[in-house]
């Protein structure tokens, strides 16, 4: 047998990270990189691409992922620049509101819907054509609120978006598997990135997530990347359509 931890090489493979711009996207896109991979940084703040891409050899592509016209051209740019992709991450997402179930307007359960479900859908449509020559992995980052309600938090619409990928993921990898294309998600608990500093930094809050979280860690994003990396290369080569939950025990309660 093989050292094992040849399973966790990339050297050379083409991978696409969205959300790559700060927080868990960052992190994963960096560990991508480190295993071999060239890597495409998907988001919207150009200026933070181009630093990491500057860090890790690979190269920016700067789109709003709630537009389905820019999100077209993501993928033709990275197969022009870098090659045809064998990994994709989905890692951008957001909670646009904080309404109450009650209270979110229909435009706003759109974009959501747009940002978290069908952009990660679309992308995975435009890797098709080339994984299916050579097959792939797809990672889809959702999140616990995909499967438990999360007391106090209000997020209906995100919830709803982060069950969809699990659902879309368990589909994809039974279409996709006899193309030997892997589709799986990680869905995260709480960890410290700039969507939720302000929950880790107030007294209520941090006590809130220690209460809640069985493991006494403060997660970072740290926490979340090894499940990611794991998915994407061979280590998990007869994984597929699961939703593997990283989350200190929230939902194990
Ligand atoms: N932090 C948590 O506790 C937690 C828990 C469960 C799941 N998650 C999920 O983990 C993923 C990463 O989140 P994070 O916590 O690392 O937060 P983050 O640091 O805010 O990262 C979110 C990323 O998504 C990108 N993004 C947002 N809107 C975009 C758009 N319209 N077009 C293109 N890119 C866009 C952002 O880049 P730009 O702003 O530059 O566009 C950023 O790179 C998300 O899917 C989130 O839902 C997070």
């Amino acid at each position: 047998m093989s050292s094992p931890l040849r399973l966790f090489e990339l050297t050379d493979r083409v991978a696409v990270v969205t959300g790559a711009s700060s927080g868990l996207g960052a992190a994963v896109a960096a560990s991508l990189a480190e295993l071999g991979a060239r890597v495409a940084l998907v988001a919207r703040r150009a200026d933070r691409l181009g630093a990491l891409a500057d860090r890790t050899g690979g190269i920016a592509v700067p789109c709003d992922l709630a537009d389905p016209d820019q999100l077209d051209t993501v993928v033709p740019a990275v197969v022009e620049q870098l090659g045809p992709p064998v990994i994709l991450i989905n890692g951008a997402g957001n909670r646009l509101t904080t309404a109450r179930a009650e209270d979110e307007t229909a435009e706003s359960v759109r974009q959501t819907l747009q940002l978290n479900l069908v952009a990660p859908f679309r992308l995975a449509q435009a890797v098709f054509p080339h994984m299916q020559q050579t097959g792939g992995s797809i990672v889809n980052v959702s999140s616990i609120s995909g499967r438990v309600g999360v007391p106090g938090i209000p997020q209906a619409s995100y919830a709803a978006s982060k069950a969809g990928l699990s659902g879309l993921t368990a589909e994809l990898a039974v279409q996709w598997a006899r193309h030997s294309i892997r589709v799986n998600t990680v869905a995260p608990g709480f960890f410290r990135s700039e969507i939720t500093d302000s929950l880790y930094d107030s007294d209520r809050g941090a006590e809130y997530l220690r209460r809640n979280t069985p493991l006494p860690v403060e997660a970072s994003a740290e926490d979340v990347v090894g499940a990611i990396t794991w998915l994407a290369g061979d280590a998990a080569r007869y994984v597929t359509g699961q939703t593997v939950v990283v989350d200190g025990g929230w939902t194990a309660r």
